[in-house]
């Protein structure tokens, strides 16, 4: 069995920690139930470039049990959970490619490894698969039928390739379907943000100041949280309308030049590089808190602080402290990757169920449709989205209303109401 991974001895605790999170994906579970009568996924090659977590292992599974051979790489240096790496090698026979904490020649080596299994479909999270296809593995371009992207940032890249000519096969933006980004983006980001900043500082939130950057659906799960802990929270924003929802939300909002002098804690979550920058750094309080939870590690512009810096050490796992010219201390969290996968667990497993309930049920999709689309981005189907949706209220044991007859024939007609 193939694979590169830390230590194939952590294979019996990753696996009960998959058994556990296997427990809260009951969409999942549900979907893995029928793929094994029905194998959709017979014979289809599929590389799945994702963040190495329980709940990735339960979709790797997942696609296996549907008749896929899949291999599995990071999506990320530091997200990866060694253990699952070692369980999805040892006890399910899934080949792994991903180390915690891998260094950069690595973890595109281990993109490479994924590549070289010749994939039907990709599965990305942030493109990084799909762009070393199409700029250094293009032979592999005619076997590819389709792929499925997780997130913003990745479905970001993939509309400009579209736009650009470039992408040369359909791609479905899984974030983009209302059971992935309205609750994962939203709920999973936001409590999974907290729980990396606790994990790796032991910060008592209530009471300081948390200027959460970027007010999209991963902000404003972040800025709920933090206030629900009794943080005071400032949004910074570019885009006026988020500006304006973030205000009547109940938020400060200001501009970043003032937020800095005034934030204890600062979350990236824009999508967007150098939102914090040597401006900002400039006029922070001594003892600021700096971390990311979007995608890229370039939110935070960390060459401009490591320049400013006169001195670095490791304080405690995951925490920088820059000690800057008079002494002042800035402190980057996570290296400035995804403080909620770097120093916790991700997504709680409850709401990646979804997720990877629309990753699942869009790979059975393109299998059956990808050679009736043309190479552009596609939505989930809304039969899709709305079936987890029902799914997972089912699950959690809640009924909800139907429309009556009378009901669908007045929201059908435009002359009733007259
Ligand atoms: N940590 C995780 O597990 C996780 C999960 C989902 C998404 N993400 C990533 O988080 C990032 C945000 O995702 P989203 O779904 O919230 O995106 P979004 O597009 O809904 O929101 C991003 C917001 O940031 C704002 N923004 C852009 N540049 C800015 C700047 N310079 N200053 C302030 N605000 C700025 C935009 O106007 C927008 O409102 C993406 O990179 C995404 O891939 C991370």
């Amino acid at each position: 069995m193939g694979g590169d991974v830390k230590d194939l001895g952590l294979a019996p605790k990753g696996k009960a920690r998959i058994e556990w999170a296997a427990q809260w994906m009951p969409v999942l579970k549900l979907i893995r139930k029928r793929f094994i009568s029905e194998r959709p996924l017979e014979g289809v090659k599929v590389s799945a470039c994702l963040h190495v977590t329980t709940e990735t292992a339960n979709l790797a599974i997942t696609l296996r049990d549907g008749g896929a051979d899949v291999v599995v790489c990071a999506s990320n240096p530091l997200s990866t959970q060694d253990d699952v790496a070692a369980s999805l090698i040892k006890d399910f026979n899934i080949p792994v490619f991903a180390i915690k904490g891998e260094d950069k020649d690595t973890y595109y080596s281990h993109i490479v490894a994924a590549l070289d299994h010749q994939p039907q479909i990709t599965m990305d999270d942030g493109a990084d698969l799909v762009t070393m296809v199409l700029t250094k593995r293009q032979e592999l371009i005619p076997g590819i039928i389709g792929g499925t992207e997780e997130t913003t940032t990745g479905v970001i890249r993939l509309r400009s390739m579209a736009k650009e000519g470039v992408l040369k096969f359909p791609m479905v933006a899984v974030n983009d379907a209302d059971t992935k980004h309205l609750f994962d983006n939203r709920y999973g980001t936001g409590q999974s943000t907290i729980d990396g900043i606790l994990r790796s500082t032991n910060l008592l939130i209530a009471g300081s100041r948390i200027v959460v950057c970027g007010y999209g659906w991963c902000g404003r799960g972040v800025a709920m949280r933090a206030r629900g802990l009794g943080a005071e929270v400032i949004v910074t924003e570019v885009n006026p309308t988020r500006g304006l929802e973030a205000l009547m939300d109940g938020y400060r909002v200001m501009p970043m030049s003032e937020a800095a002098k005034i934030g204890d804690v600062f979350i990236t979550v824009s999508g967007n590089k150098s939102v914090l920058g040597g401006e900002h750094f400039e006029v922070m309080k001594d003892g600021a808190i700096v971390c990311n939870s979007g995608h890229f590690n370039v939110e935070i512009d960390i060459p401009a602080l490591e320049k400013m810096a006169h001195s670095k050490r490791r304080v405690r796992e995951f925490v920088d402290e820059y000690t800057l010219r008079g002494g002042r201390k800035i402190y980057l969290l996570g290296e400035g990757r995804l403080i909620n996968l770097a120093a916790a667990e991700g997504h709680p497993a409850a709401v990646m169920d979804m997720s990877f309930a629309n990753q699942a049920l869009s790979a059975e999709y393109l299998a059956k449709n990808a050679k009736n689309l043309e190479p552009n981005v596609f939505s989930v189907p809304e039969e899709i989205d709305r079936d987890v949706a029902r799914l997972k209220l089912e699950a959690m044991g809640v009924a909800i209303d139907k429309l009556s007859r009378e009901q669908e024939e007045y929201l059908a007609s435009w002359s009733e109401g007259t």
